[in-house]
């Protein structure tokens, strides 16, 4: 059907401010079929709904690329239809879920076992990681571009979970197995054995925490990584950079090498996140001193940065109380992820304009996401609509996510998502869910090439 201004329309988003590739309009938005048909100024035209979005910032649906969400196998912690909620509540519309859970996604079955359960309480679109290690390497080929996958995850050193791929043979033999991205938690596992008996040896200071998981032994995994992945001709994704030191070395590999970086690496600083927080601020790689944040806002400024995400890590607060090291790592953050950032825009950090590009069009780029990652015609009607002006303070009591907490407790921010929209349905509105879980697994371009599927 031509889109003329007689066209009926499912929904009308009228009045708002759309950020729209290259450039941040008043525009209006028709959505029919769940998909954005239209772009322009027809507010009289015939709809089913209209939603007013006078005052509101209209970013295409921003998508959370790294989170944990425990289920199988953890789900005390956390499960697939609570991270999903609290991804709505906080402006997400679709995540991509890491392999680190009990078992290992390093299998077909356990990637069925989690899309049929992300199927029954998807409040988002959603996506998973393969695991890949020397082990399952030789089948990854196939096993890549199953549906709902979103790329291949390693762990060169390791955090929660069983998953390891440490030596140069064993990054080897994934990177040489497959196409899709992989996506590389680069810390070196043989150095920090060594550093946690010469460096942290008895301590139970988890002020420690950034001189065990040091820069060094990151530095030596990214340099590592670089090479294996030039020697393969494989593309792989840098996750949650933390050093000044890693950035010098990944700005001359921009043609292999893409990065990622997160709201808590940007937000909260060593010391001082310990002495307040303790073990609650301990994650891997670890948050480091104010030079090291300096030098990651930098890089998003210099366009270094692709990707910015929550590593939503949750563990309960009787395992966060546990004495340091034998505290688990990782704090939640996908409800907190956009406030968060949305109140950096407002600090001049960055602007709204690039948030979009490191949330929207940089996981759209990275990950090869088909119809997702821009305002544009014919691409999922996914929205986070925000209100850049409200204000609002952060409490634990309001996390979605079982673990119940949040390092931003207490925390007022400028600017806040009023409203998620998944394919065209309202999931979130004014800070509660609405209507029913409507998630489905997000499309890739390279698993479609070749079959007979719309790309
Ligand atoms: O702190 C972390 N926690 N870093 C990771 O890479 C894993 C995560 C987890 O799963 O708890």
């Amino acid at each position: 059907m031509a889109d003329t201004p007689e066209s009926p329309y499912d929904l009308v988003l009228i009045n708002g401010t759309a950020v729209l590739p290259g450039r941040t309009v008043q525009a209006d938005i028709g959505i029919r079929g769940g998909k954005i048909a239209a772009i322009g100024r027809f507010a009289g035209s015939r709809a089913v709904k209209t939603v007013d979005c006078l005052g509101l910032h209209i970013l295409p649906g921003l998508i959370d690329t790294q989170v944990h969400f425990r289920e199988p196998g953890l789900t005390h912690k956390e499960d697939l239809e609570h991270g999903m909620k609290a991804a709505a509540l906080g402006g997400i519309t679709a995540v991509f879920e890491m392999p680190n859970t009990k078992p290992l996604t390093t299998a077909p079955e356990a990637l069925q076992g989690k899309m049929a359960a992300a199927a029954k309480g998807g409040w988002t679109d959603y996506a998973f990681y393969f695991g890949g290690t020397a082990a399952n390497a030789e089948n990854l080929p196939q096993w890549e571009n199953l549906p709902g996958v979103c790329g291949v995850k390693i762990f060169m050193g390791s955090s929660t979970g069983d998953l390891l791929c440490a030596t140069d043979a064993e990054i080897s033999s994934v990177l040489k197995n497959g196409r899709r991205v992989v996506a590389v938690h680069a810390e070196d596992e043989m150095m920090m054995i060594e550093n946690k008996r010469s460096i942290l040896g008895d301590s139970t200071d988890v002020q420690m925490h950034p001189a065990w998981r040091s820069v060094e032994s990151c530095v030596s995994a990214t340099s590592r990584l670089v090479r294996l992945a030039r020697e393969a001709g494989r593309r792989v994704h840098v996750l949650h950079i933390s050093t000044a030191e890693e950035m010098e070395i990944l700005k001359d590999h921009r043609d292999i090498a893409s990065v990622e970086v997160l709201a808590n690496h940007l937000t909260l600083h060593a010391p001082d996140c310990y002495d307040r927080l303790g073990t609650r601020a301990q994650q891997n790689p670890p948050i480091r001193e104010k030079h090291h944040q300096e030098a990651l806002w930098r890089a998003i400024d210099e366009g270094l940065v692709d990707i910015l995400a929550s590593d939503h890590a949750p563990h309960t607060p009787e395992e966060k109380s546990k004495t340091y090291p034998d505290s688990p790592s990782g704090t939640p953050g996908v409800q907190t992820l956009v406030p968060v950032m949305l109140d950096h825009v407002n600090q001049g950090r960055l602007s709204l304009e690039r948030l979009v590009d490191l949330m929207a069009e940089g996981p759209h780029r990275i990950h090869q996401i088909a119809g997702k990652g821009r305002i544009a015609r014919g691409y999922d009607a996914d929205f986070t609509i925000v209100d850049m002006k409200a204000r609002h303070t952060i409490t634990n009591a309001e996390q979605a996510s079982k673990s119940g907490w949040t390092p931003f407790d207490g925390l007022t921010v400028t600017g806040f998502p009023v409203m998620t929209m998944v394919r065209g349905h309202i999931v979130m509105q004014d800070g509660a869910l609405r209507g029913q879980p409507v998630g489905r697994p997000v499309r890739f371009r390279e698993s479609l090439m070749g079959k007979n599927d719309q790309i």
